[in-house]
């Protein structure tokens, strides 16, 4: 493994596509690993754009406008950092041999549609999930849903962080979640899958880490599990470790192995998995960090976001936790540009707190704008004090 220096000819030169909270993170960590790193969002000062080398504003679902970047900037590593890429085209550029796709441009392309990730889950490994069913039409939607059965949840197949997403709890739901899935959806097209509510004790992500041994050869490790509520579909708080049965655990850790190896590559997974005793269910897994992963930098020695840089680079990693922690997320709370954040003084009052604000130009009331942090020797008193972080932190107009 050789590292260039970085705005020379012989840079290491890493490309995200997608430049949010959790890329901002992952370039400070490849950064400091002295890479030369390209951020690429949608948007004009994304998170990661402020802390690149260089940062392009395209649309990175256009195979064109990917190509262009590419040949441009000339990455040997591209990072997806978002589903919604092209990713027939980044298939290209890796078969190409222009760059290496992180973890492989055949992960990016599976779990940008829910559909590829359920049928290798389910069908070629065999791994438990909920029922299922997909379909592109009301007609056959109202069949699939008697077939699933209700209780069931309806999400667009390209769709996250809960977009379009809602439940069936009675058959009168039905006409209201299809039109819901139909607006929620990434690009115009129809397909959804229902999925059987499972109803769980509780559910985690489940860090999961490719990376080179000492040996050079890929060796897969695994994260404490970290346990989180999300609610319409998005993630509010998060914490590590999730108690579990011994059992339960090792059930995870052997999903979560079956399907990062079917995956393939380098790099983080967040694997996410429900759980109701000792029964363990498959969800989806994105092949990147993962945003209840954010408590990794409270708790971990190397953070999912460092985890995610070694591994790329072909550096060895360590997934050891160094304490119990929590994080509580921070909303916008206005529908504005430019908003300010007061009470971070206090927040930083509570002990072992710690307070990340991403620095996003616009804010909505839903949208992420910040996270609290915590440690402390027991998860309750971590969530209790992360929790009470955010909540100090207010958000104004002016
Ligand atoms: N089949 C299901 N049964 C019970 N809860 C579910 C099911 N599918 C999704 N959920 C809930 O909704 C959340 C978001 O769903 P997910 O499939 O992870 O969508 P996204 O890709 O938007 O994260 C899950 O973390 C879980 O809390
Ligand atoms: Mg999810």
């Amino acid at each position: 493994m050789k590292i260039g220096t970085p705005l020379s000819a012989n840079a290491t030169r890493v490309m995200l596509l997608g430049s949010g909270e959790l890329g901002k993170e992952v370039i400070i960590a490849l950064q400091r690993f002295g890479v030369e790193v390209i951020a690429v969002d949608r948007y004009e000062n994304a998170p990661g754009h402020q802390v690149a080398h260089r940062a392009h504003v395209i649309n990175m679902a256009n195979a064109n406008a990917l190509r262009r970047i590419v040949e441009l900037e000339k990455p040997h590593i591209i990072v997806p950092e978002i589903e919604a890429i092209a990713t027939d085209e980044l298939v290209k550029i890796e078969a190409e041999g222009l760059a290496e796709v992180i973890p492989t441009a055949r992960a990016a392309k599976l779990t940008m549609n829910r559909e590829g990730i359920r049928r290798l889950a389910a069908e070629e490994l065999g791994l438990m999930t909920s029922k299922y069913q997909f379909s592109d039409s009301f007609e056959d939607f109202k069949q699939a849903v008697t077939e699933v059965g209700i209780p069931c949840i309806v999400k667009p197949v390209m769709s996250s962080s809960g977009k379009g997403q809602s439940s069936i709890d009675c058959e009168q739901d039905m006409q209201k979640a299809w039109d819901y899935a139909m607006s929620g959806g990434r690009v115009s097209q129809e397909r959804v899958i229902i999925e059987q509510k499972i109803d769980f004790d509780y559910e985690i992500t489940l860090l999961t880490v490719r990376a080179k041994n000492a040996n050079g050869e890929i060796e897969t490790s695994y994260c404490e599990p970290i346990g989180h509520i999300q609610q319409q579909g998005d993630y509010v708080e998060s914490w590590q470790p999730q108690a579990m049965s011994q059992t339960a655990l090792t059930k995870a850790k052997d999903i979560a192995n079956q399907i990062t190896s079917a995956l393939g590559g380098r790099g983080i997974f967040g694997v996410e998995l429900f759980i109701k005793d000792d029964q363990v269910w498959f969800s989806e897994v994105s092949p990147r960090p993962h945003d209840t992963g954010m408590v990794t930098m409270a708790t971990q020695a190397q953070n999912e976001f460092e985890l995610h840089a070694r591994a790329i680079l072909g550096l060895p990693v360590s997934t050891t936790l160094r304490s119990a922690g929590a994080s509580a997320v921070i909303y916008g709370g206005h529908e504005a540009k430019g908003i300010s954040f007061e009470g971070v003084e206090q927040a930083l009052n509570i002990v072992n707190s710690d307070i990340r604000l991403f620095g996003k130009p616009e804010s909505f009331t839903r949208r992420r704008m910040g996270v609290a942090l915590a440690y402390a020797d027991e998860v309750e008193k971590a969530r209790n004090n992360a929790k009470r972080a955010a909540a100090m932190v207010k958000t104004t107009t002016t």
